[in-house]
């Protein structure tokens, strides 16, 4: 086994007030190492909340979540570092999404002040690392997402999609073992959708980073190896792809699995 995300028997409940709304009632899951897998579900289904258990943003009540780092990046199968996220201190999870996750929102969340190059070096320097190294890393990953010629660009004067494209760079920049993308085309044309989607699945397959992303779109769910169906807090079933991304599929298992 392989897996880089093992979820288990996760169960989150939310108290507002008085009320309790039970956001995951008994979720398990595993993402093997350079799979790229989606999850749908409708709005209020608990994606995000899913999400931000995986990502140690929140702590399940129940349950565990481990993510394991593997060494190197071919089929070396060794785990040379275990994440158990219900068990670190505040300040580890802090530091374990720093140095080992890649998070993707739909708002982008770039800093305005900053070029796009800029952007795609801050995790580098907030760690501390030299300038000439997160420069250098940073000109690879804007060459690999095809924005060398916006580099000086401020995030106001580019496209949703090349935003998007940052942000991905961005959250390659400490070589993460697992990206976490929260409706990473929520915001943008179905073209710069597109370019999103093979992004994902290219760093999953070729550069085996695992990619585990929530999104609404069939067209989305349709190009991951495989897509987790939520409802009400419990999967409800499993899309596997058969082969070329198959809209049509996701499209009406989804209406079975999900209503
Ligand atoms: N911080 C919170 N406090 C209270 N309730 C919350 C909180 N966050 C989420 N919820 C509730 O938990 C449930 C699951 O929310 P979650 O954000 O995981 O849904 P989602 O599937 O991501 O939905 P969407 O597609 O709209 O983003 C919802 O009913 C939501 O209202
Ligand atoms: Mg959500």
């Amino acid at each position: 086994m392989t897996n880089v995300v093992a979820i288990e028997n996760v169960h989150k409940t939310y108290h507002l007030g008085d009320e309790r709304i039970r956001a995951l009632r008994g979720v398990s899951l595993e993402v093997e190492r350079g799979q790229f897998v989606a999850i749908m579900g409708a709005s209020g289904s608990g994606k995000t909340t899913l999400l931000h258990l995986t990502g140690g943003l929140d702590l399940p009540d129940d349950g565990s979540v481990l993510v394991n780092r593997y060494a190197g990046d071919t089929d070396d199968v060794t785990i040379i570092e275990t994440h158990n996220i219900t068990t670190m201190s505040d300040r580890e999870r802090t530091l374990f999404r720093r140095r080992r996750l890649g998070i993707v929102f739909q708002a982008f969340n770039l800093m305005p002040n900053l070029t796009a190059l800029e952007n795609v070096m801050l995790p580098h320097l907030i760690e501390g690392r030299s300038a000439a190294d997160a420069r250098h890393r940073a000109d690879e990953l804007i060459a690999m997402v095809h924005l060398e010629h916006r580099t000086k660009h401020r995030p106001a004067n580019l496209s949703g999609g090349e935003q998007q494209r940052v942000a991905i760079a961005r959250s390659l920049m400490n070589e993460p073992v697992l990206i976490l993308a929260d409706e990473p085309t929520g915001n943008l044309d179905p073209t710069s959708s597109m370019e999103i989607w093979q992004l994902l699945q290219r760093l999953a397959h070729e550069t085996k980073t695992t990619v585990l992303m929530v999104t609404h779109e069939a067209a989305a769910a349709a190009r991951a190896d495989r897509v987790h169906i939520l409802k009400e807090g419990r999967f409800t079933g499993i899309i596997e792809s058969q082969g070329p991304p198959d809209e049509a599929l996701v499209t009406t298992r989804y209406a079975e699995l999900a209503n």
